[in-house]
């Protein structure tokens, strides 16, 4: 079923483990995405980015992974990812996205409050819950370019999730989107400050990438919720580059589109496990 992400969440944190939250670009991976978490029985969120929506639309992103989730044995939230505007956020809770995060990150703290109480105070009325995200995750997301710099101080964390209401808050600890270059060195210090001072569930973006070990870690931090994109990108084009290599001549996009959609069963699986989300659906 069509769950919010508030329930799946709050159940992470209090069993101690992460929920993996994986970025969809078509039905393929959608697909991909909740057969891998209902062969491990797992909770699961997918997610779409500004980008993403502007490829096809919140509605389209809606309809495929509401059609999956009502079939599904396991609980299923369709996220916005990367919200970057208020407008957006709204648009996103008029579809039936059953969770929202608005990312208020490139701006001023007091503006990064305003625009998340903003989108909160909507999605409330809907009883949609909602991630923020303060200090900047590394790397390049869609086209917001977080830069290198500013990880998350626990004390503005814990002011800013006092005065936002929002239901989870994502921390900039060292991780980046995309595929790192070097070896990334988590400040998970710094998590476990942040996880003692602010009671809402954590989120951690950029894990394609990540060392399994540091994923544990992060969530026997806190982390409660684990964002993966890059890496599903990758397998689901791996997989249909192998077809198209292999075998030049097929022109049936079911071809080589099942076999992308195997590659990102295999990646997610993995990453649940990682998660340890395995068996709590
Ligand atoms: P990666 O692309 O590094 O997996 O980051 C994903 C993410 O944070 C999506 O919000
Ligand atoms: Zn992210
Ligand atoms: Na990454």
């Amino acid at each position: 079923p069509l769950v919010t992400s508030e329930e799946l969440l709050l159940d992470a944190q209090k069993n101690g483990y992460a929920v993996g939250a994986f970025n969809v670009e078509n039905m393929e991976m959608g697909q991909a995405i909740v057969m891998a978490a209902e062969e491990l029985n797992a909770p699961v969120i997918l997610q779409t980015t500004p980008s993403t929506i502007r490829y096809a639309s919140v509605e389209m992103y809606h309809a495929i992974v509401e059609t999956l989730a009502k079939k599904a044995s396991v609980p299923v939230v369709m996220h916005l990812d990367h919200g970057d505007s208020y407008d957006l956020a709204i648009a996103a809770l008029g579809a039936g996205y059953t969770s929202v995060m608005i990312d208020g990150s490139h701006e001023s703290f007091e503006d990064n409050i305003t625009l998340t109480k903003n989108v909160v105070e909507q999605a409330c009325a809907k009883n949609i819950p909602v991630e923020a995200e303060l200090g900047k995750v590394g790397g390049k997301e869609d086209d917001l370019d977080g830069g290198s710099g500013g990880y998350t101080d626990p004390a503005e964390a814990k002011e800013f999730a006092e005065r936002t209401g929002i239901s989870s808050l994502a921390v900039a600890i060292g991780t980046a989107h995309g595929i790192y270059s070097g070896t990334p060195v988590l400040d998970v210090e710094r998590l476990r400050e942040i996880r003692k001072v602010v009671s809402v569930p954590l989120v951690l973006h950029g894990a394609s990438g990540l060392l399994d070990k540091d994923i544990i870690e992060c969530v026997k931090a806190g982390i409660c919720k684990v964002n993966f994109a890059t890496e599903l990108r990758i397998a689901f084009s791996n997989g249909v580059k192998h077809v198209l290599t292999e075998t030049p001549d097929v022109f049936d996009p079911k071809k080589y589109g099942k076999v992308g959609r195997e590659y990102v069963v295999e990646a997610v699986k993995t990453r649940i496990r990682v998660c340890g989300a395995d068996g709590k659906a």
